[in-house]
């Protein structure tokens, strides 16, 4: 279904058709979802991780539901660069997506390869996965030390044209520091961020309910989080943000807008609704006709106390605009009448929520 009116936000040099993107691990390539929605209706779609040769993933038990998320061991499993070069490009191409390929590895090497393999393509861009464990390293993830996270940032950044996002892991002392190294290395913006490191134990087994004992938190539950490191990231560096963590609806969406982020990703909520990121880019639509704002760049750091993006270009932090009127995008809803009263905050909504909800509401725990 299209949108009603103009949501399109620019980063790395590129216009998207509105702010949210799949995240990766999530959606696949999208031929499960392109019976409930167009796949060009998304500002991207962001693939699965995608390796030089095809990976196995890790044994065992792979996915279990946590209170408000979920937790996940897949081990990165994908059929290879070649495979989506030959097989889900020329598709997502038909779909008339705009596909950003995120891509792991387990050298460096390994990540320089997927990137020349994909270098005049016409995938839009690259998101570099940095939470894959570096073997060299004895297994420590490239993300969770600064030199590692810059050297591969640098070495991609070498091999290809194409811009590079950099997706950060939560797992690590500062946020703040790794972003400023990837960016330092020549990144072009930051996803912020990859799951949180977790585990779940099967008490009636006395075992780790993961095959992998460990895996990563994701959902509603990693909000918070996700949205306090976005907020940090986002008033440290100058290249664009990308928030995800837990967005299960438009207003969700907003916050990390208004935390700084110029786009979003939706990730777990695809397991629970399908639609859920036409479903978020409506809702910030939505948003937007009710409290009368004109583009998604108003919004875009409107929470942070320097002010937003606004009507002005560069940082996604700059000081330009925030509560200045802007001219109205084509198609836009009409600004609020002076002096309207603010509509009600809405509640979040979503089945990760309302379960979350309802075992608060159940638990004497908390
Ligand atoms: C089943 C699953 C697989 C994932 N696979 C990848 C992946 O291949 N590459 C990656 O960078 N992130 C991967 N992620 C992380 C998500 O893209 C996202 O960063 C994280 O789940 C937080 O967002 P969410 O709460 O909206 O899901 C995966 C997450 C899940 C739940």
């Amino acid at each position: 279904m299209a949108l009603d009116f103009d949501l399109s936000t620019e980063l790395c040099g590129i216009r998207f058709k509105n702010p949210v993107w799949t995240a990766s691990g999530c959606f696949g390539y999208g031929r499960e979802f392109a019976p409930v929605m167009a796949l060009r209706d998304l500002g991207a779609v962001v693939v699965k991780g995608t390796s030089a040769e095809p990976w196995a993933g890790n044994p065992g038990t792979r996915v279990t539901e946590t209170p408000g998320g979920m937790l996940n061991a897949i081990g990165l499993q994908n059929p290879g660069v070649d495979h989506f070069l030959r097989v889900d490009w020329p598709w997502l191409q038909e779909q008339g997506a705009t596909v950003i390929v995120n891509i792991v590895g387990k050298t460096v090497d390994e990540y320089v390869e997927v990137a020349r393999r994909l270098e005049g393509s016409g995938v839009a861009a690259l998101e570099l996965n940095i939470s894959c464990p570096n073997v060299k390293e004895g297994g420590l993830a490239f993300g969770t030390s600064l030199a590692g996270a810059a050297a591969v940032t640098a070495a991609v950044r070498k091999a290809t044209s194409l811009p590079l996002l950099v997706k950060l892991s939560p797992n690590v002392t500062s946020i703040v520091d790794v972003a400023k190294a990837v960016e330092d290395a020549g990144a072009d913006g930051v996803t912020v961020i990859n799951t949180l490191l977790g585990m779940s134990i099967d008490v009636r087994r006395r075992k780790p309910v993961l095959g992998n004992t460990f895996g990563g938190l994701s959902g509603p539950a990693v909000k918070p989080v996700a949205l306090r490191m976005v907020w940090q990231v986002a008033g440290a560096v100058k290249i664009p943000v990308v928030g995800i963590g837990g967005i299960m609806t438009g207003e969700d969406a907003v916050e990390f807008l208004m935390a700084g982020a110029r786009a979003v990703q939706v990730g777990t909520a695809c397991f629970v609704n399908p639609r859920a990121p036409l479903d978020v880019a409506e809702g910030i639509g939505a948003f937007m006709r009710e409290t009368g704002v004109g583009r998604v760049a108003e919004l875009v750091g409107a929470a942070r106390p320097e002010g937003g993006l606004g009507a002005g270009t560069g940082s996604a932090v700059g000081a330009a605009g925030r509560g200045a009127p802007a001219p109205a995008a084509p198609g836009a809803p009409a600004p609020a009448a002076p002096g309207a009263k603010p509509p009600a905050p809405k509640k979040a909504v979503g089945p990760m929520a309302d379960y979350l909800r309802d075992f608060l509401k159940d638990s004497d725990r908390f």
